[in-house]
């Protein structure tokens, strides 16, 4: 293997991106100037490419004969240029078969998807890495971010290898892990008292007086949500392109739902798949599960969770700014909503590394007690294939073992 420098093979294409558009009003944005949210109604912008042209090059056969990683995926990526990737080595991530828990669950395909691979040890680097790449194609030198933990160490270390400033606002709770991984990085810390609403509530006051700080809160610039998709590209690829019945995912700000989603809609554009998707299932926990009540009043909306408190810190999210687009697809994959307890979490986080050798986060372990609680109440039946999501290394949660 060569020395890694960037993953973009020599014959990348370049980018299908046209256009962003809002997702509420429709209006349409140019992807050559900064942008955030919608100018009009101030939704949230998604990036769209011309599919129908891509449709001509990329087919399964595409995906055979290039190598799987994410930055490959340039044409449905919305960089222009591939000298501007920022890359620290996303690997392809593991997708493992649990097959302790399926004969004690009694399910008849039960896969992780395990995040915990990629750079700093969650998900998060890929929404991150593409959306400072953007940020650096497009000239922005200062970032700031409120985050539950590990958006803001993925930004630290993407914007410390872009050569990018960083403010981080981190609720004071914050694992530690996470802080540390930040500083290290050589980001700007502001520890806040209170939950990433109220980390940015304070970042907002501070961008008063930075007005040049530019915002990769989630949703609020469009190319997270590009990273984030990957995700989808890269399980159906992996399931060589048979598409789970479900898929049960620990939902916060919910930019991965969102972006899986996402994917399979344009994947089905290309051709690569056909109508079937899975039910996306957002889990979350008792004490913040803002998407679960707005999901079992069949709202369209969720309201903001007052004293939210939990061990999963990723699921701290008192009210995310997608909720919209994250019930819209619960409700249109036929899919559901679950909460469940910081005890159980506890439990899963132990029962599935005794299981299986997978030390989980708490946010992943809680997927696995979805999974449980939806056989139970016959909303998973043992005939369902279904895909778990650890969105980060067990490792990153220190105080929580202290404690097990
Ligand atoms: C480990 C972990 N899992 C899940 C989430 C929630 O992610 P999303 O914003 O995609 O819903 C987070 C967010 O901070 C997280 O850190
Ligand atoms: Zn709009």
């Amino acid at each position: 293997m060569p020395v890694f420098e960037t993953q973009v093979s020599k014959q990348v294409m370049s980018t299908y991106l046209t256009y962003l558009e809002c997702t509420a009003c429709g209006d349409r944005h140019t992807p050559h100037e900064v942008q955030t949210v919608c100018r009009s109604c101030g939704k949230i912008l998604a990036a769209r490419y011309d599919l129908a042209k891509a449709k001509h090059e990329i087919s399964r056969k595409w995906f055979r004969e290039r190598s799987p990683e994410m930055w490959n995926l340039m044409p449905l990526l919305p960089l222009e240029n591939p000298a501007h990737v920022v890359s620290l080595g996303e690997l392809v991530t593991p997708l493992i078969r649990l097959a302790t828990l399926e004969r004690r669950l009694g399910i008849s395909r039960l896969l992780i998807k395990d995040e915990s691979r990629l750079p700093t040890g969650s998900f998060k680097a890929r929404g991150l890495a593409v959306a400072v790449s953007k940020a650096k194609e497009l000239g922005i030198t200062r970032v700031c971010i409120p985050s539950a933990g590990n958006a803001a160490g993925a930004l630290a270390a993407y914007a410390a290898r872009a050569g990018i400033e960083a403010h981080i606002f981190l609720p004071e709770d914050t694992p530690r892990i996470n802080i540390s991984e930040c500083i290290a990085s050589g980001a700007q810390v502001e520890l806040v008292r209170g939950t990433i609403s109220d980390a940015a509530k304070a970042m907002s006051e501070r961008r008063r007086e930075h007005p040049d700080w530019f915002d990769v809160s989630t949703m609020k610039e469009p190319y997270r949500l590009e990273g984030k998709k990957t995700m989808g590209y890269e399980l159906a690829e992996q399931l060589e392109w048979i598409l789970p019945d479900a898929i049960v995912y620990p939902a916060g700000g919910g930019t991965g739902l969102v972006g899986m989603w996402k994917a399979f809609e344009e994947m089905a554009e290309l051709d690569l798949i056909g109508s079937k998707r899975p039910r996306m299932i957002a889990v979350q926990s008792e004490g913040c599960a803002p998407i679960v009540r707005a999901f079992d009043q069949k709202r369209r909306e969720s309201e903001f969770w007052n004293n939210a408190a939990t061990i999963a810190s990723g699921l701290r999210v008192p009210k995310a700014f997608a909720d919209y687009l994250i019930l819209d697809i619960l409700y249109k994959s036929g899919g559901h909503a679950v909460a469940v307890s910081d005890e159980e979490i506890r439990k899963a986080v132990a029962d599935v590394a005794r299981a299986e050798g997978l030390y989980c986060c708490p946010e992943g372990a809680a997927t696995v007690v979805a999974v449980e609680k939806l056989l139970h109440k016959n909303i998973l039946t043992a005939a369902d294939s279904v895909v778990l999501w650890n969105t980060a290394a067990g490792t990153k949660y220190a105080e929580l073992v202290e404690r097990l």
